[in-house]
């Protein structure tokens, strides 16, 4: 295991997870997030930084100061903030990330984790989508993605860089980030939890993979612990299921029989998650480090009612 994990975005919603998978088996951990994001859940942290990933001294001086044995660069603008904002999105996403690994290669800091995204796909693929699918995205987001995706493979190849990358759908999470286009299903559990009304911004019939956290935050683990001959590919996708908006209100209703809601057309949400894909093709990630998911589309729901009532 690692002595000391440097986490990036380390206060949010998969951050502050994979910083507590990482102290339940002894490794210090050092978060980085921005000025802000800390909380209760920061308290149990070896130290938390608090600045900006585009404030490359910091980092640096966090990074000799520490000396980690692993990063984990989570911290990230997600799909909404990005496409609100896109040239701070490739500032943040791409341009630093890719100083970060440069830095991370000069300092010897180890495996570094990279979170990518299947938004880095074109839209309407048929699936599953196979790993070596073009990456074509029409969303900054994923564009700025697939730039660190190359970069990293790039340092990997030409250098020894130790950059090992998983590609997630949407995640559903009782943390969900306010700036992921992805939050809404989270968003209707809670509602219905604190018997509200909910309005889809998807269609019924609209839905994308999906992914519950804590399979996402125990994959991040997985990888970064996996002994690198066997990771034969250098980027993996993972899946577990699909459901459509309508799925989720079935499953609601089931639990809450008392929930009711409405479904929004041609949305900007809708646009997008109904064209990403439905399936990924996950088997490289099976068959070299073992990946499998423990949660399928029930066991999440469940997961989240529980989450919901709790809060
Ligand atoms: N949640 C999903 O559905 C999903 C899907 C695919 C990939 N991912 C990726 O997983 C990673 C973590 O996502 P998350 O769901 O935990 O989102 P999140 O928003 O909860 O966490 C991202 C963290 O990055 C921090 N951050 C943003 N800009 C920063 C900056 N300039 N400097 C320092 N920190 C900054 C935020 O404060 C936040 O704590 C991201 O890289 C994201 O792109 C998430």
């Amino acid at each position: 295991m690692f002595e000391t994990a440097l986490v990036t975005g380390g206060n949010g919603n998969l951050g502050r997870l994979v910083a507590q998978h990482f102290e339940n088996v002894g490794t210090k951990v050092v978060s980085f997030d921005l000025p802000g994001t800390e909380g209760v859940h920061s308290n149990h942290r070896h130290a938390v930084v608090l600045g900006d990933i585009r404030d490359q001294n910091l980092l640096e001086h966090t990074i000799q100061t520490h000396k980690p044995n692993v990063v984990i660069h989570l911290a990230s603008m997600l799909s909404g903030s990005s496409e609100a904002n896109a040239e701070m999105a490739w500032e943040v996403n791409a341009s630093s990330s890719i100083q970060f690994m440069r830095m991370c290669l000069k300092h010897q800091t180890g495996p570094f984790f990279f979170a990518s995204t299947t938004a880095t796909y074109g839209p309407d693929l048929d699936s599953p989508v196979a790993l070596d699918t073009p990456q074509w995205p029409e969303n900054i987001y994923g564009a700025t993605k697939v730039a660190v995706e190359r970069m990293g493979v790039y340092l990997k190849l030409r250098q020894r860089f130790d950059f090992r990358c998983l590609r997630f759908p949407m995640v559903l999470s009782p943390f969900a980030p306010s700036g992921a286009m992805t939050a809404y299903p989270s968003h209707a559990i809670i509602a219905a939890a604190q018997g509200k009304d909910f309005v889809f911004p998807v269609a019924e019939n609209t839905g994308m993979s999906t992914l519950y956290l804590n399979d996402v935050t125990r994959s991040i683990v997985e990888i970064c612990t996996a002994n690198l001959t066997s990771l034969h590919q250098h980027i993996y996708n993972l899946h577990s299921y699909m459901f459509t908006a309508k799925d989720l209100a079935a499953a609601i209703q089931h639990r809450y029989p008392n929930f009711t809601c409405s479904f929004t057309k041609n949305s900007p949400t809708d646009e997008l998650i109904r064209r990403w894909p439905d399936m990924l093709d996950d088997s490289a990630a099976r068959q070299d480090w073992g990946w499998q998911p423990q949660y399928d589309f029930e066991a999440t729901i469940d997961a989240l009612v529980k989450d919901s009532i709790t809060k």
